[in-house]
């Protein structure tokens, strides 16, 4: 388990009835068959491109970082508003002009080595071992995220992930973004497994919103120490790291 102790783990369940989350003892989650993550900032480290080039930023590295991110994702939820769709990759090269754009960032040459190193992300450090200890427990792994399928393919070669990964599923299979309800009922259909056997996996607090608003078992992997979104659907359970997980679902 770990080394970590399971009533230490199996805490911050979301009372639906109270509105708020309490600690519970109790495994929330039993007979999963099939874990499905995000991808972006939850397995893989977007500020990890930046990261490679800090030298060249300078002190602007964090913010650049942050609003790359920021606008990416502000991109996605407008483009789905507005009944249009560009893939990931333009999205997220879209993001990183406005980003360099807003701090005065002319070199081209850092531009198109933030954008080839957007595909060459590293893995957060709790990843690596966390996925082979549920695949050993005979769990299936897959990715759902609004990745193209070109960028989910070097992420998870980049992070070597190959061995472990069974399909990355894509929003491109839809056309619109998370968190359009559409998006999450991909695992289902493509695993053949009921929903209720999947839990879904994100550190991105709205991301867990939207998987638990499409029915989907949820847990958060609040990494960010963010707050808990003030939205219609709560995730089943919180955790602060992937290391916590297996023991959350009964390893
Ligand atoms: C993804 C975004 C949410 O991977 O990070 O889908």
């Amino acid at each position: 388990m770990l080394g970590v102790d399971r009533q230490e783990i199996v805490k911050k369940v979301f009372s639906k009835k109270k509105g708020e989350f309490f600690m519970s003892q109790k495994p929330v989650l039993q007979d999963i068959q099939a874990c499905v993550f995000d991808a972006y900032g939850t397995l893989f480290d977007f500020n990890s491109a930046v990261g490679k080039y800090r030298d060249r930023l300078g002190d602007k590295a964090d913010q650049v970082s942050a609003l790359w991110r920021t606008k990416q994702l502000e991109y996605t939820w407008l483009l789905s508003l507005m009944k249009q769709h560009k893939d990931f990759w333009q999205v997220t090269q879209d993001a990183l002009d406005y980003s360099l754009d807003a701090f005065g960032i002319t070199d081209r040459n850092l531009r198109n080595d933030l954008i080839g190193a957007y595909l060459q992300l590293d893995s957060y450090p709790d990843v690596p071992e966390t996925l082979r200890t549920l695949k050993r427990h005979g769990l299936r792994l897959v990715i759902l995220s609004n990745g193209s399928p070109t960028m989910l393919e070097a992420a998870v070669k980049s992070s070597k992930l190959v061995d472990v990964i069974e399909i990355a599923l894509s929003v491109e299979q839809v056309g619109i973004y998370k968190p359009d309800p559409r998006v999450y009922r991909l695992a289902e259909d493509s695993l053949k497994i009921k929903g209720n056997n999947i839990v879904f996996l994100s550190a991105n607090a709205w991301d867990a919103v939207g998987a638990a608003n499409a029915g989907l078992r949820v847990v958060w992997i609040n990494r960010f120490g963010q707050r808990r979104e003030r939205l219609p659907s709560q995730p089943d359970a919180e955790i602060k790291s992937l290391t916590e997980l297996p023991a959350l679902l009964g390893f």
